[in-house]
């Protein structure tokens, strides 16, 4: 894309172009034999070990000294990298630089979306230049290494760490998945602007029990090899140079400790050569899971099922001698892992720099980066109501605006969850961008109404609901502090905190519009403030540049295109809720009997019953791939080019879309497609393909699609990847429950 190119010429100019190293696979594989050779066993558990900078500084650089660390975490001072640095490359014996780990996960200064705000983009070009940005940034000040991209499928908004995650889709999250690791690790790994990737977390965490953060998972391998694991294989498919292990036991054995998943799947299927490190201390977490009964016997399983680098919890160190000495692991395992690990940093060129250039000019919140996070945020935010099409708004006829909401002027909680590096001063609040860009001509009435998101007090709604009554348009700006979600923040209730539904429809009661601009982390329940709201603007918490991306939008300088990645219940009792859920012997058909119509004393009878919610019914509050615009779209003439083929085939599907509103604007075009039967059930649909359209008013494209036919394939009743003969159905349209229907057939 032109822009990621204009993005890293516009800040490579800022970062001293020392040369890529260009070693060939063979050359890294004959050095690391080489240094392997020369190691002792400590040095060797020395590279296997990475350690938390939050020691004795004369410890932990006594234990440089000696080779016993591979890598630290959590450093980000150049200087202070260097100091390591210079100690690992000029007092230890064999002079191996220490690799530097850090969560880089939406941005490193200049923040992003969150994730799952990007994956509402659809936009892969875009989600490669935010990780490209994020890596320019972090690589400026030393950082080798990200813990990101998290790729773990999510479809339970109770989980604190859905705002991580790219949703619920799997073929969603392996595009965008790819595009974050290919942003992140660059053309070429050894480049200075490039960092090591590390899809997390391996696999299945998002499916924990209840939606509790590192709770048990029960995914049988059929699902695992279908929904889970896809976006991983894709990760390693273009080039991921690490990988993490997750918290959860997964039918009762932990990732950190699973063979099958490490050593049949990531090494013997995909033939993954880069090296895995435990999820924080989810080596001796195996102990509390009741998987190994002291430090020695879970390092023992965590190096047996191949996790080559343990984080911060020192078993290897500790008892990796021990173990050895009594038999329980070989030598050829602890080699096996120290190449992994010598491998990437041979390929980060980390012998030949070790070191930060401290002399570059500063890249971080670089004009570009700056003008990229907030497109990202523009295309990350959806439109889920414009009633009486009350936005956009025209500033050649508004008077005065309310600003009411916690969430208005919340510099360090717009940026959201996951953020080490991001620095509140740099942030652009809508509040400060509506004064800044409209205060001159419009009259901006600011009201909070609540102070945080969690404020439960009522007692400032009055003076809200004062300003909105000077107002001709009210602008409710709601959601969720960015501790709300993010790891070890699920939560049971997705209602807005506080009495921020309170303010809303206060706020509503004056009968002015009410345009309610949601920041949250997760998708929330708030039916009821969008039916008291005339318009409701989304967004996954939007980073540095919220403010003007979101002010651009309500003013129609951009017109939203953003498409929900994950589905958003009605209530929390519908979860998990999803669109590619499997039929059921007893679909829902539409024309149940809600709880409200059954007569009293209504005869028991299961006939006419399906798989639906008296209370709540079956439908989502809205579905995935769902989002409005300023415009509308219409798909006509729906055609493929044949509608009988074979495994090897490839099928082309044509659409025509016409923009037939007054904007200009983007449609997210989806292709779904149904295997209609199989020797298992299937999904109702799923998601195969999808394209960013843009349309000028009035204008109308035929967009065309292609999809071999080989990835239909799934993991069948005999657990082997195949197309199976038979029926398919296919939709294009605007969401996963809507569109132009066809069918076709592979012989
Ligand atoms: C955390 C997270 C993981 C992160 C790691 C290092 O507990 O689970 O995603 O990368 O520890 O901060």
């Amino acid at each position: 894309m032109i822009r990621i190119s204009v993005i890293i010429a516009a800040s490579l100019l800022f970062i001293t172009c020392r040369p890529a190293i260009s070693a060939t696979h063979d050359d890294v594989d004959r050095k690391v034999e080489e240094l392997l050779s020369k190691m002792t066993l400590e040095e060797k558990l020395g590279q296997m070990n990475q350690l938390s900078p939050w020691g004795d500084p004369s410890e932990i650089a006594s234990a440089i000294r000696k080779g016993h660390v591979g890598s630290i975490l959590n450093v980000v001072d150049p200087e202070m990298l260097n100091a390591v640095q210079k100690i690992a490359m000029e007092e230890s014996r064999l002079k191996i630089p220490v690799i530097v780990g850090r969560d880089v996960i939406h941005g490193f200064k200049t923040i992003y979306p969150i994730p799952l705000g990007q994956a509402a983009s659809f936009n892969p070009e875009l989600v490669e230049e935010g990780a490209r940005v994020a890596a320019i940034e972090a690589a400026s000040v030393g950082v080798h290494w990200t813990f990101a991209p998290m790729i773990d499928i999510a479809r339970d908004p109770r989980w604190g760490r859905i705002a991580e995650s790219l949703g619920e889709d799997t073929y969603l999250t392996s595009v965008l998945g790819a595009a974050m690791v290919k942003g992140f690790q660059g053309s070429d790994l050894s480049d200075p602007s490039s960092i090591a990737a590390c899809p997390k977390h391996f696999v299945g965490y998002g499916a924990g029990e209840g939606g509790r953060d590192y709770a048990s998972t029960f995914i049988p391998e059929r699902t695992l090899r279908n929904v889970y694991l896809p976006p991983f294989e894709e990760a390693v498919k273009v080039g991921a140079a690490t990988f993490m292990t997750s918290f959860n036991d997964n039918d009762g054995v932990p990732s950190t400790g699973n063979k099958f998943i490490l050593e049949q799947v990531l090494r013997k299927e995909w033939n993954f050569d880069g090296f895995v490190v435990s999820d924080w201390a989810s080596v001796t977490e195996m102990i509390a899971h009741g998987f190994a009964k002291d430090p020695k016997e879970a390092a023992e399983k965590a190096i047996k099922a191949g996790v080559d680098m343990e984080m911060v919890s020192g078993s290897y160190m500790s008892s990796g001698k021990q173990l050895l000495e009594e038999g329980k692991i070989t030598m050829g395992m602890i080699d096996d892992a120290v190449r992994n690990i010598l491998r990437i940093k041979f390929r980060l060129g980390l012998f030949e720099n070790p070191y930060v250039d401290t002399s570059a000019p500063p890249v971080l919140y670089a004009p570009a980066h700056l003008e990229s996070a907030k497109e990202a945020a523009i295309q990350s935010a959806i439109l889920l109501k414009n009633e009486g099409e009350v936005l956009p708004l025209n500033a050649n006829t508004i008077k005065t605006i309310a600003v009411v909401g916690p969430m208005a002027d919340a510099a360090h909680d717009q940026l959201g969850t996951w953020i080490f590096d991001g620095d509140k001063n740099y942030t652009r609040t809508p509040l400060a961008t509506l004064k800044e860009q409209y205060g001159n001509d419009i009259r901006i009435l600011y009201a909070a109404g609540t102070e945080f998101s969690r404020d439960a007090r009522t007692d400032g709604i009055a003076a809200a609901v004062n300003v909105a009554r000077q107002a001709d348009v009210v602008l409710a700006f709601v959601g969720e502090e960015a501790i709300l979600s993010g790891e070890a923040h699920s939560l049971a209730n997705l209602n807005l905190q506080g009495a921020q539904s309170d303010l809303i429809a206060a706020v509503a009661t004056t009968g002015k519009p009410v345009v309610t601009v949601v920041m949250a982390g997760r998708p929330l329940t708030i039916g009821r403030d969008v039916e008291v709201s005339n318009a409701v603007l989304y967004n996954f918490h939007p980073g540095t540049m919220g403010g003007p991306a979101i002010v651009d939008l309500l003013f129609g300088k951009a017109v939203p295109s953003g498409k929900l990645p994950v589905t958003f219940p009605k209530e929390v009792g519908q979860i998990p809720v999803y669109y590619s859920h499997n039929s059921t012997g007893r679909p829902y058909q539409g024309s149940e009997t809600m709880l409200n119509d059954i007569p009293q004393e209504a005869g028991q009878t299961s006939l006419g019953n399906t798989s639906f919610y008296l209370d709540a019914g079956f439908a989502p509050l809205y579905p995935f791939g769902y989002g409005l615009s300023y415009t509308t779209f219409e798909y006509a003439n729906l055609r493929l080019f044949s509608s009988s083929l074979k495994a090897n085939d490839v099928l082309t599907v044509s659409v025509d879309i016409a923009n037939t509103g007054k904007y200009d604007g983007v449609e997210v075009a989806q292709l779904y497609v149904q295997d209609c039967f199989g020797s298992v059930t299937r999904p109702v649909k799923e998601l195969k393909r999808f394209e960013r359209v843009p349309l000028k008013a009035g204008e109308k494209k035929t967009v065309t699609f292609t999809l071999p036919i080989s990835e239909l394939a799934f993991y069948n009743i005999d657990m082997i990847k195949t197309v199976e003969a038979g029926d398919f159905n296919l939709w294009v349209g605007t969401n996963s429950q809507a569109g132009l229907m066809t069918s076709f057939m592979v012989e």
